[in-house]
């Protein structure tokens, strides 16, 4: 089931145009109806005869939400007692994909007189089935390294590969809408909440980690998303495993080799991480990574991915730099590629790989396509989530 999507409209909001926090509490249980409407049926607890009474309440808002905003709201059972439940739920702007509000409600089951009566079994299980095909984030052990990975959804493979030094989350909004696929985002090792061994980092090990790691879910055939590093790592599968590539998404990422002097640069960083740390990287990186628009104008996303940069483990960090620095040159394969259904991405304000690496691509793969997305810099599936999303929607459906 899709998350729910619902507009902030202006009758919500206070003399300043900020969504009122008491409105919030509207937009949560619009939410929460949403779910029953789309799932068990709206009349579920009247069914049952067990009404659910709010008994505690915790909202936290994090940012500002406008009139016309389209907020996606997620919602989780997190407890289940046997007459009361917790609902954990949580909402995201959907163009920049901004945390706007978290909340928790507690609620307890009563009879039309009052009296505390079971949480209805159908609900229960209704939820529970849910949050299986939301599905948690798994540690998987393969090829000697244990994988922080998320897996949802029933359907087609795709693998979402993200690039340096980021994490699996930086699919969040295309993980949550790819409705029909399975979608499978682990955290390349050294990344995330993945093992960061100190030795070990390559291009090939990278791709036999995900090579395993398809095995062990049983996913024979993948459409393989790539951005950046991820998109070297996918041209590293590609060469080993090309027969299980069903197709290929190349998200802000080139077919070159490191120029010498791009090699020299790879050290200095890894020297800067050593002796000062992830988060030196991190901010020496952001202002390449985040487009002019991004840096500019929407602050939650700048520090959402400083955070996650900083939060990435040197040894994962140096392993990378390595693994960059001694890839293959791809531009050959490229050429092998006729006949494997491809699309690239590039955001037009990317400069670490700028459109002009885009369209060479496309040139040289036969018959794939290029969307440019605009005001993005080289993070679009963060930057610009929606439109993102919505290209690589529009591939999958056009797959035979
Ligand atoms: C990435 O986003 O994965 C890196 O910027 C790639 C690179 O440095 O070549």
């Amino acid at each position: 089931m899709p998350p729910i999507l619902l507009t902030v409209y202006p009758d919500e909001c206070d003399a300043f145009g900020h969504l009122n926090q008491a409105a919030f509490l509207s937009l949560f249980e619009r939410a929460r109806w949403e779910v029953l409407r789309a799932g068990p049926g709206m009349d579920v607890f009247d069914r049952t005869g067990a009404w659910p009474a709010v008994r505690r309440t915790v909202i936290e808002y994090h940012a500002a939400a406008y009139p016309g905003d389209v907020l996606r709201f997620e919602q989780e059972l997190t407890h289940v007692g046997r007459t009361s439940f917790t609902m954990r739920q949580v909402a995201h702007r959907s163009t920049d994909d901004a945390l706007i509000a978290t909340a928790e409600f507690v609620f307890v089951c009563v009879s039309r007189n009052g009296r505390p009566v079971p949480v209805p079994e159908e609900f229960n299980e209704f939820m529970a089935a849910r949050r299986r095909h939301r599905g948690e984030l798994q540690r998987l052990a393969v090829n000697g390294v244990t994988l922080a990975v998320e897996v949802r959804g029933d359907g087609p493979a795709a693998l979402f590969i993200h690039g340096y030094p980021f994490d699996h989350t930086i699919w969040t909004h295309q993980v949550a809408a790819l409705e029909g696929w399975c979608r499978i985002a682990p955290d390349l090792r050294g990344m995330g909440q993945s093992d960061a061994p100190d030795l070990g980092y390559s291009m090939e090990t990278y791709a036999a980690d995900l090579a395993a790691l398809l095995d062990l879910l049983g996913a024979r055939d993948v459409v393989l998303v790539g951005l950046s590093m991820g998109g070297y790592v996918a041209f590293e599968f590609l060469r080993r495993w090309r027969e299980r590539v069903r197709a290929l998404v190349l998200v802000d990422t080139r077919a070159e080799a490191d120029t010498p002097e791009g090699r020299m640069a790879r050290d200095t960083s890894a020297a800067t991480a050593r002796e000062q740390g992830a988060a030196a990287v991190a901010d020496a990186m952001l202002p390449k990574v985040l487009g002019a628009s991004t840096l500019g104008g929407v602050p939650a996303t700048v520090d959402r991915v400083r955070t996650m940069m900083a939060a990435t483990p040197v040894a994962g960090i140096v392993g990378a730099l390595g693994a960059m620095r001694e890839r293959a040159d791809s531009t050959p394969l490229l050429r092998e590629l006729a006949g494997l259904p491809a699309l690239v991405i590039v955001g037009d304000e990317d400069e670490v790989t700028p459109p002009a690496q885009a369209k060479a691509m496309v040139e040289a793969i036969a018959g794939a396509s290029l969307v440019v997305i605009r005001s993005a810099g080289h993070l679009p599936p963060v930057e610009r989530p929606v439109e993102t999303t919505d290209a690589i929607l529009a591939f999958l459906a056009g797959l035979p």
